[in-house]
């Protein structure tokens, strides 16, 4: 399959997840990601709001302010392609924005500079064990993260019926450092992980 065949056949799959489904294995993910060492050493995270029927991130977002960490989201750019981390200290500073996405209020939203965030929670139709990302098919993840430092890490966070044994990859598709789905955990350099504090 290639890219644009394996993105349909992924949000169809996704779509019929119903929401009792999408809320329980969210929920597991969130759980998952929750106890590793990354999260808990994390300061800053960046991290996508969901939308439709992706992994849910609200909790996280609230439970990840409530642990002191501060917290960046996405903002998009349409025009430019790309998307801007702003910091917020609560969900109520969201409201639909590009596409009908939660972002933060257009006119005092607080752009940071990338370079501070120290872990990066992606969104993704699919990832493989070489720890390739299909995202929606525009490149804003793959221009964004080559913005951060390079300890930060990355992990991409889906379904596992998303997490595949191969998808194609082209030069400028960013890999991922973990996994994480409701029933696997994948680590790419356990060393990456294990020197960071
Ligand atoms: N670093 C980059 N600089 C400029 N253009 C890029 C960069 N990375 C990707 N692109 C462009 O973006 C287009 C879409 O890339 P790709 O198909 O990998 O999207 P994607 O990773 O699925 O989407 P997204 O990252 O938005 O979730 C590609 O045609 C590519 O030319
Ligand atoms: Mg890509």
């Amino acid at each position: 399959m290639n890219k644009d065949e394996l993105r349909r056949c992924m949000i169809a799959r996704r779509n019929s997840l119903n929401n009792k489904d999408i809320e329980k294995k969210s929920q597991t993910i969130i759980s998952n990601l929750s106890k590793l060492s990354v999260y808990k050493y994390s300061k800053f995270i960046f991290v996508y709001v969901s939308f439709r029927s992706e992994v849910i991130t609200k909790g996280f977002i609230m439970n990840a302010i409530k642990d002191g960490k501060r917290i960046a989201v996405p903002i998009t750019l349409a025009e430019k392609k790309i998307i801007q981390p702003c910091e917020i200290r609560s969900l109520n500073e969201l409201a639909p924005g590009t596409w009908g996405i939660l972002e933060p209020k257009k006119g005092n939203y607080k752009v940071v500079d990338s370079s501070q965030i120290d872990l990066a929670i992606v969104p993704g139709l699919a990832f493989d064990y070489s720890f390739n990302r299909l995202g929606y098919g525009a490149g804003y993840y793959d221009r964004f993260l080559p913005s951060m430092n390079s300890l930060a890490i990355k992990i991409g966070i889906c379904y596992d019926f998303q997490l595949i044994d191969s998808l194609p990859a082209e030069k400028y598709d960013i890999p991922m450092d973990v996994i994480i789905t409701e029933k696997r955990l994948l680590f790419r350099d356990p060393n990456k992980i294990s020197l960071r504090k």
